[in-house]
C-alpha cells in the first residue's frame, strides 16, 4: 500500500519508515520542507497543490503531523480540514490520526485543538482510527529537562501518567493501519502508571544526579483531571518497555 505520514520528520514519523517498510508498504514522509529519503513537501497550515497531490495518492494515512508550539487550530484542525479535502476517497483505505489519551477530559488548549481535529475526522465519513496514545518517553525527558530549575525540579503533586516507547508506538500504529478502520477512539500506552515525582526521581538519578524533585501542589481543572488518571489509558493495548529501561538504555 501508499502510506503517506503527515509530521514524517517528528518523533514518532521519524520512527514508523523502518516498520511500515517491513510491512511491505511505500512509505512517503510529508513535511513542510519535504527534504530526505520519501520526503514529499506539504504545508498543512496552507494546503494547495502539494498537499493535493500527496494526500491524493494514499491507500493510506497516518496523520501524525502537529504544531503544538505554533498554532494548532490552523495545522491540527483546519490543516486536517484540508487533508480531509485533498484525499482521494475511491483510493483510501484507512487515515490512522494520532491524538492523546485524555483530549476529551484534560482542559488544555492543545488538547482542545486536537479533540477538534478528532470530531473533524469523525465528521469526514473516512475510514478512520482515532489513536490516543499517552507521552513518548523521550518526550517526558524533554519536559523533565525543561522544568529543572538548577538543582531543584519541580513536578505537580499527584499527577500520574503513563509513559510509551516512541519505537512501540511505531510499531503499534504498523499493526493498527493494517485492520480495518475502527470509525472511533482506540488507546495505546505504557505499561505502567506512575506518579509523575516518581518517574520525576528516576529521570534525576539517571539523567541529572544531585538534582532535587519537589512534587507541588497545583490548583486547578487541568491538575485535577491529570491528578484524576485522565492522561492514562482506560483501554487498549499497552507497550512494554518501562521508563527505567528507557533511562538504563
Ligand atoms: N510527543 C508525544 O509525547 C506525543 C504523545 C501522544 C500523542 N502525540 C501525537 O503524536 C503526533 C506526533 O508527535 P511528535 O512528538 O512525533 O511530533 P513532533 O516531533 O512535534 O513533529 C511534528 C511534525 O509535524 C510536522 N508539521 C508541523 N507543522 C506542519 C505543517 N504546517 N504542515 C505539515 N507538517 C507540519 C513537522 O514537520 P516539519 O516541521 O518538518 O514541517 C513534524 O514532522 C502528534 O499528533 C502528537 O499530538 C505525541
Amino acid at each position: 500500500m501508499d502510506v503517506l505520514v503527515t509530521g514524517g520528520t517528528g518523533r514518532l514519523g521519524q520512527r514508523l519508515v523502518q516498520p511500515l517498510q517491513g510491512a511491505g508498504h511505500t512509505v512517503r514522509l510529508l513535511s513542510r520542507r519535504g527534504t530526505g529519503p520519501g520526503g514529499v513537501r506539504g504545508d498543512l497550515a496552507v494546503g494547495g497543490p502539494d498537499l493535493r497531490q500527496a494526500a491524493a495518492g494514499a491507500e493510506i494515512i497516518v496523520h501524525a503531523a502537529s504544531d503544538p508550539q505554533g498554532d494548532p487550530w490552523q495545522v491540527d484542525v483546519a490543516g486536517t480540514r484540508r487533508l480531509v479535502e485533498a484525499v482521494d476517497r475511491e483510493r483510501l483505505r484507512h487515515l490512522v490520526y494520532l491524538s492523546i489519551v485524555g483530549v476529551d477530559r484534560i482542559p488544555y488548549g492543545y488538547y482542545r485543538a486536537k479533540f477538534a481535529a478528532e470530531q473533524v475526522l469523525l465528521a469526514s465519513r473516512l475510514p478512520v482510527t482515532l489513536l490516543r496514545v499517552t507521552q513518548f518517553h523521550d518526550f517526558i525527558d524533554f519536559l523533565l529537562d525543561s522544568a529543572k530549575r538548577g538543582p531543584v525540579l519541580p513536578v505537580p503533586m499527584g499527577w500520574r501518567v503513563q509513559p510509551v516507547d516512541v519505537g512501540e508506538v511505531a510499531a503499534h500504529v504498523t499493526e493498527v493501519v493494517a485492520m480495518p478502520p475502527s470509525g472511533g477512539v482506540v488507546e495505546f500506552g505504557g505499561p505502567e502508571d506512575l506518579a509523575a515525582a516518581d518517574l520525576a526521581r528516576a529521570w534525576a538519578g539517571a539523567r541529572a544526579p544531585g538534582t532535587h524533585v519537589v512534587a507541588t501542589p497545583v490548583p486547578g481543572k487541568l491538575s485535577a483531571a491529570v491528578r484524576d488518571g485522565a492522561a492514562v489509558p482506560s483501554g487498549g493495548a499497552r507497550g512494554r518497555r518501562t521508563y527505567a529501561e528507557h533511562l538504563h538504555a
